[in-house]
């Protein structure tokens, strides 16, 4: 939630900080804003909207000027979108200048304090009570503005990655990080601050990726400076060499990146068991697990925590492990088992699932795992997240930069990287016999080829959503493996085209959605062969006699479907674990298509957020 972006150097820092905003963007686009020191002024414009209003905006002002700067994307959390509440914020004085991602929580009582002080307040937000506390110590205790961020910084509670620079001393930019990404791009005497690579990637390879709790006072001339917020203590910054490139965050000839990363779906299951799946030798190998596979083994059960559609892979992997491994599975939302008190020990394996490797919700709970004694897996996408970090042990999903703002490629990879640990599991404990283990390599291989075949579906299911674009609601039906995928699809359709969408269980439609059917009603309907299809069959009849609209997700050949649907969809036929590497494939589609026609902005959906590192 809400991206920055910072530039020190010796070039024109205007264009790194527009594009590296329109880069973030899938982190928050409801205003954005950019301040440049000219030399012997800051110059600031903020707007409420997109990046693209910004840039017009400056245009016409005029203040592209500088090469020092800071600038702001942001997702609304106090204040309402609009041009006040954009970032970056002054303080009092106008000295100080700060951009902000996360929340502070004890804002109310700091901003009474600095009233009584004296200090006023423009906007609504929380970001211009910290840039002011943080005025107040510089003055009050007469330090420099990096010991004034440290202490302020001690005096909040909440989240925050910040950025801050002082106009008389425009040789540095002061950054922060508890529980929100920041990223220090180091150059040649140049420096780039941000809340991912991606912004800066052309310019270097090397990052630095602060730790929560640390800062660090990046100046011209000089090595970056990390310390710890509290207790002062200096810390070594780690530089990574970062292995992402420019073209994997350009949409390459594609309208979206939703479109794109749907099509990027074969590559990226491959390069997720790539190395890993050996079917020549009967292995699998995931480093994540090789140390730790005991804790799996003598687990009790194996919990997974996780959110939206990182939920909805976990909720595969339940049915995978259960089979697989024979491993009793819970599945949580990581937002209610951080608030329970959830009865785990030291004999519990809990597994966080989460694309962006932020989420906080997603990030509390392994804390919470972790206190209790769990032994906590991370299956991530972002490498060097803070959920990569925090985990004890882990496996990056490999499916490459997701910016779409809905999750495609990341749900498909999920379950990949779960079946291979199912997989291993499944033949540490003995459940799985060689030969059945290999069958399972063997068709996991081949579902990128199968994933090609069914994306050759995408012309056909443009032509269903051109029949059901307008309608008002959609119910979405599985069972077994494909109910989460029910889940998955409306999901997908509510968020990029705000159709109200249900999924739910096919034989739970009885309890209570099939009053609802009627023949306004489209009803999607995964009926692979596999899978309980005769049952599934009488629920579609169900529908049908309620002249409800089927549209059904079925395996390739199949006539009994047909006969009842509407339209049908076919994928390719493979084992019953793994058809929601396929069935998920045509949902996709459908809601990328229907939002399109609907005019919807498919990669920025309204009111969400790429990476929600607020609760
Ligand atoms: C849906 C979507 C969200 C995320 C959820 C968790 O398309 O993108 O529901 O899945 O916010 O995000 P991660 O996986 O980054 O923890």
């Amino acid at each position: 939630m809400c991206g920055i972006v910072g530039y020190i150097g010796h070039r024109d820092a205007y264009p790194i900080i527009i594009k590296g905003l329109e880069r973030l963007e899938y982190r928050g686009y409801d205003s954005a804003g950019v301040a440049l020191f000219d030399g012997t002024k800051i110059n600031l414009t903020k707007t409420k909207g997109k990046v693209i209003d910004l840039k017009d905006k400056s245009a016409k002002e005029n203040v592209i000027q500088g090469t020092l700067g800071i600038g702001h994307t942001r997702w609304a959390t106090h204040g309402v979108p609009n041009d006040i509440n954009a970032h970056p914020h002054y303080s009092n004085s106008g000295e100080l200048v700060i951009i902000h991602n996360g929340i502070i929580e004890n804002y109310a009582s700091i901003k009474e304090a600095l009233i009584k002080r004296g200090y006023s307040f423009k906007s609504d937000t929380d970001t211009e009570v910290l840039v002011n506390l943080i005025e107040d110590i510089k003055k009050k205790e007469n330090v420099k503005l990096g010991k004034a961020v440290q202490i302020a910084l001690n005096q909040v509670v909440g989240a925050y990655a910040i950025a801050v620079f002082d106009k008389s001393k425009p040789n540095e930019i002061v950054v922060a990080k508890l529980g929100s990404p920041l990223a220090i791009g180091v150059g040649d005497n140049e420096f780039f601050i941000a809340s991912d690579a991606s912004p800066f990637i052309e310019y270097t390879n090397n990052a630095i990726y602060l730790e929560d709790e640390e800062m660090a006072v990046v100046r011209i001339g000089r090595e970056v400076k990390v310390r710890k917020i509290k207790g002062d203590k200096i810390v070594t910054p780690y530089i990574q060499e970062l292995q992402l490139n420019l073209e994997q965050i350009e949409k390459g000839g594609y309208e979206h990146f939703m479109l794109k990363e749907i099509y990027e779906q074969p590559n990226a299951i491959k390069d997720t068991y790539r190395g890993r799946l050996q079917s020549r030798d009967n292995f699998v190998k995931m480093s994540g697990i090789e140390d730790n596979l005991r804790k799996f083994t003598n687990a009790n059960r194996i919990i997974i925590v996780a959110c939206g559609t990182s939920w909805h892979a976990g909720l595969v992997a339940e049915y995978i492990f259960e089979t697989i491994a024979t491993v009793p599975v819970e599945v949580e939302y990581a937002s209610e088992f951080r608030y329970r008190n959830p009865i785990i020990n030291s004999q519990d394996v809990v597994i966080a699932i989460s694309q962006s490797g932020e989420t906080a919700d997603t990030l509390a709970a392994i804390k919470l795992a972790k206190e209790k004694g769990a032994f906590v897996f991370g299956v991530c996408n972002v490498v060097g997240s803070s959920i990569a970090r925090e985990t004890h042990a882990g496996a990056y999903t490999h499916a490459g930069p997701e910016i779409g703002v809905a999750s495609t490629k990341a749900f498909t990879t999920q379950i990949t990287v779960l079946t291979l640990l199912a997989l291993k599991l499944g033949k540490a404990n003995g459940t799985l016999s060689n030969s059945e283990f290999n069958k399972y390599l063997l068709e996991l291989e081949s579902i990128p080829e199968k994933v090609e075949k069914t994306l050759l579906t995408d012309e056909h299911v443009k032509y269903i959503a051109s029949i059901f674009k307008d309608a008002a609601n959609f119910l979405y039906l599985g069972r077994g493996y494909n109910f989460p995928v029910a889940l998955e699809g409306a999901l997908k359709l509510k968020e990029i085209s705000y159709i109200h969408a249900e999924g739910y269980p096919a034989a739970e439609m009885k309890h209570g959605p099939i009053a609802l059917i009627d023949e306004q009603m489209p009803v999607v309907v995964i009926a692979t062969k596999k899978g309980h299809y005769e049952k599934i069959i009488s629920n579609i009849q169900e529908i049908k006699s309620r002249k409800g609209k089927i549209i059904a997700v079925v395996t390739q050949g199949d006539t009994q479907v047909k006969k009842l649907a509407d339209h049908t969809i076919e994928v390719p036929e493979t084992i019953e674990p793994l058809t929601p590497l396929l069935t998920t494939i045509p949902l996709q589609l459908l809601s990328y298509h229907i939002a399109v026609m609907r005019g919807c902005n498919v990669d920025q959906p309204r009111n969400l957020a790429k990476s929600v590192t607020v609760e």
